[in-house]
This record gives C-alpha cells, sequence and structure tokens, in this order.
C-alpha cells in the first residue's frame, strides 16, 4: 500500500514562535507520517489472519484518522508560514466569500482569534470550504480527528495543541500565539487552498 514522505516547509524567521518550537513541531510532523506507514505496514501482516487479528485489525482502523489527520492539518499549519507575511487584498475571491458567508473581514479575523485562543482543550481552529454548497465556515476540532467536517476542504488552520506555543508564550500567553500567528500568515498561500477547493 502506498506510504507518506514528510513534506518540507521553508518556513522564515517567525514573529514570537522560534526556530527551535519549528523544528520541534516538525519532528511531530513526521512522527505522524512515520506513524500512519507504521499502520499500514503492521495492517498488511495483520491481515494475513484477519479472523485471529480482528480485534487488533479494528482497532489500527480507528487509528488511522488520527494520523492521517495529523500529517494533513500539519502541512495546512506550516505551509501557511511559508513566504513570509502577506495581507489578504480587498479583491481577492477568497475575501470576497469570508464577507459573504462569515461577515465582514475584521469581524471575521477577531471571531476566527476568539475561536483558536479561548476554545478549551488541545485541538485545531479551522476555515473550512464546503465545495458542495458553495460555502466557508469556521469550526474547531478535538485534537485532530474529531470534529473533521465531512467532504469539506481545510483553507486555514490554526494548531492549538500546546506543543505549538507553549515553549514560546507558556500556556498563558495562548491568546498572543494566535496573534503573532496571524502576523506570520501568508494569505496568499490561504487563497491559493481557496482557489484548489473550489476546482
Ligand atoms: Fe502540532
Amino acid at each position: 500500500m502506498k506510504k507518506f514522505t514528510p513534506k518540507t516547509f521553508s518556513i522564515p524567521t517567525l514573529k514570537g514562535i522560534s526556530a527551535k518550537t519549528i523544528e520541534e513541531h516538525l519532528k511531530l510532523y513526521e512522527g505522524y507520517v512515520k506513524n500512519f506507514n507504521g499502520i499500514i505496514d503492521t495492517l498488511t501482516e495483520y491481515k494475513k489472519n484477519r479472523e485471529a487479528n480482528a480485534y487488533a485489525i479494528g482497532e489500527l482502523r480507528r487509528r488511522i484518522s488520527f494520523e492521517y489527520n495529523g500529517i494533513r492539518n500539519h502541512e495546512v499549519y506550516f505551509s501557511a508560514l511559508e513566504g513570509g507575511p502577506t495581507t489578504l487584498v480587498e479583491s481577492s475571491p477568497l475575501r470576497k466569500s469570508i464577507e459573504t458567508y462569515c461577515g465582514p473581514f475584521d469581524e471575521f479575523v477577531a471571531g476566527f482569534k476568539n475561536m483558536a485562543a479561548t476554545t478549551r482543550g488541545i485541538g485545531w481552529a479551522v476555515l473550512w470550504y464546503d465545495k458542495k454548497d458553495d460555502y466557508l465556515l469556521a469550526s474547531w476540532i478535538d485534537e485532530q480527528h474529531l470534529g473533521q467536517l465531512n467532504g469539506c476542504d481545510m483553507i486555514l488552520a490554526i494548531d492549538m495543541w500546546e506543543h505549538s506555543y507553549v515553549a514560546d508564550y507558556q500556556p498563558s500567553g495562548k491568546k498572543q500565539y494566535v496573534e503573532d500567528f496571524f502576523a506570520n500568515l501568508n494569505w496568499n498561500v490561504i487563497e491559493e487552498n481557496f482557489k484548489k477547493a473550489q476546482k
């Protein structure tokens, strides 16, 4: 079965989020790739005797979404930090869609930051595009597998697991981490994510 290879990211010096945090965080991302590939290998082995391994196979299948989404969510997160910060210009299709479905742009950003900083527990703050209904909506994912929206594309995602920010901000600095994520955000990448999701 197909295996995954970790992607590489060219992340510049960031405001607030240290190079050491990014380095350690990338190791965690690579860990998801390794664990996903490990599940595929183990399943291949267990499937040689499905009856004897039925319980273990079921548990591994249950686990796939945790590892798989750990890969994909991190790819959205790290790629958004590549290339340096840019703004979302007023004429951009994404900005227009945000204003149609989520309200005035500045209010949307403020609300998104608030969701990221105040939702309790670890997880992800996400902006999704639903191609079936040409619809944008924001939601929270617990860990990285509980709350993914079926069939929607992840346009923008902030990793709100503590490993993303505690070393630089301490637990009490969650709000500043979210502010700095947006200060570092390359909106052009998010615009591209939106364009790809519309195809
Ligand atoms: Fe993470």
